[in-house]
C-alpha cells in the first residue's frame, strides 16, 4: 500500500468547468496528491480534444503543486491501480447526481474491492454547473464567464473565432 494518499478524480472535463476547479482545489487541500484524471475514449462527440482539455486543467490548476493532470483509457480500477491510489474521488452536486455516482462507485468496488470511493461536495455556487449546460449556453451565445476557468473561456472564444 501507498504510503501517500493519492486520490483519483476522474471524468470527461469537456470543459472542465469551475465545479470541477473547486472540487480539484478541496481535494488538493485534504489528500497528498490529486490527479486529475481525463478519459480518453467515451463514444461521446466531445468538443475538446484530449489534449485540449489536459492543456485547459494543467493552466487552471497550477497554483495547486500536488495536483497532477493526465489522461487515461480503459477500467479506471486498473487505472488507479497503476498509479498506486487507493482513492477515487467524484463530486456529487444534488440527489440528482446520486444514483449515477453510486452504480458507479458500487462496480469499482466490485472490480476492485480495495479502492473506494469519496465523495465531496463542490460549492454550493456551482451545484447547477455541468459541461453539458456551459456548452449549450455557450453555443447559443450566453455569457459563460463566471461558470467556467479563464483559459477555457478563451479557448472557447477561439473556437468562436475559427467556426
Ligand atoms: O465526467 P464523467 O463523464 O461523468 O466521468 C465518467 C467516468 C470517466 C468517471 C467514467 O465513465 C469512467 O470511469 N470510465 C472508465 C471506464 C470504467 O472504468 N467503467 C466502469 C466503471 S463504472
Amino acid at each position: 500500500m501507498s504510503k501517500r494518499n493519492t486520490i483519483i478524480y476522474p471524468g470527461s472535463f469537456d470543459p472542465p468547468t469551475n465545479g470541477h476547479l473547486d472540487l480539484i482545489g478541496r481535494a488538493a487541500a485534504l489528500f497528498d496528491d490529486v490527479i486529475v484524471a481525463v478519459l480518453k475514449h467515451d463514444g461521446k462527440q466531445a468538443l475538446f480534444s484530449v489534449d485540449e482539455r489536459i492543456k485547459m486543467l494543467r493552466e487552471a490548476a497550477s497554483h495547486l503543486p500536488n495536483a497532477r493532470i493526465e489522461s487515461f483509457d480503459g477500467l479506471l480500477v486498473d487505472y488507479a491501480r497503476k498509479q498506486d491510489a487507493r482513492l477515487i474521488l467524484r463530486g456529487i452536486r444534488a440527489v440528482s447526481d446520486y444514483e449515477y455516482e453510486l452504480q458507479m462507485a458500487l462496480m469499482n468496488r466490485k472490480l476492485s474491492p480495495n479502492i473506494e470511493t469519496v465523495f465531496m461536495l463542490p460549492s454550493e455556487a456551482y451545484s447547477y454547473l455541468s459541461s453539458r449546460l456551459v456548452k449549450e449556453v455557450w453555443g447559443l451565445g450566453g455569457d459563460i464567464h463566471d461558470l467556467v476557468p479563464e483559459t477555457v473561456e478563451r479557448r472557447l472564444k477561439q473556437k468562436r473565432g475559427n467556426s
